[in-house]
């Protein structure tokens, strides 16, 4: 059985018609080609598909498409379009924060979602705002770093 969801994706409103328990992940990488959500684990551990659902951060290996009906989707994709991306990724440069990249869209998502609750961060609430993500390559310190410098630059955005 199909049914027809109704959201908000990036801003605008979008109908589908899918599987009731398809994968957000999978609606969002092969049926709407929005493919800077990455598939780590598939099985809500890695934090690789993070993307903000009604501004909480979700994993979207994890969401059901008959949960989205009436949400608010914000991916990576849309993120990218403002202000607050540009001062994260800014500062995940000059910190060093990306090295192969493929958690970096998770981390940038929980980051934005961590600066919303807590503009100013300590780096110990940075640390538990990225306990859900994880990074094979930088060992988390420059991922931190990063974290920390956009809350000093971008002060006032958050
Ligand atoms: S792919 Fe979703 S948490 Fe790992
Ligand atoms: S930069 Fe490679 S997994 Fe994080």
């Amino acid at each position: 059985m199909l049914i027809d969801v109704t959201f908000e994706l990036n801003g605008k409103t979008v109908t589908i018609t899918t599987h009731p328990l398809r994968r957000l992940l999978d609606i969002l990488r092969d049926d709407l080609r929005l493919t800077g959500t990455k598939e780590g684990c598939g099985e809500g551990e890695c934090g690789a598909c993070a993307v903000l659902l009604d501004r909480h951060l979700v994993n979207a290996c994890l969401i059901a498409a008959a949960s989205l009906e009436g949400k608010s989707v914000l991916t990576i994709e849309g993120y990218r379009e403002t202000e607050r991306f540009a001062v994260l990724s800014k500062a995940f440069a000059r910190a060093g924060s990306v090295q192969c990249g493929f958690c970096t869209p998770g981390m940038v998502m929980a980051a934005e979602a961590l600066l919303r609750r807590t503009p100013h961060p300590t780096e110990e609430q940075v640390r538990e705002g990225l306990t859900g993500n994880l990074c094979r390559c930088t060992g988390y310190n420059m991922i931190v770093d990063g974290i920390m410098l956009a809350a000093q630059e971008g002060d006032g955005l958050w």
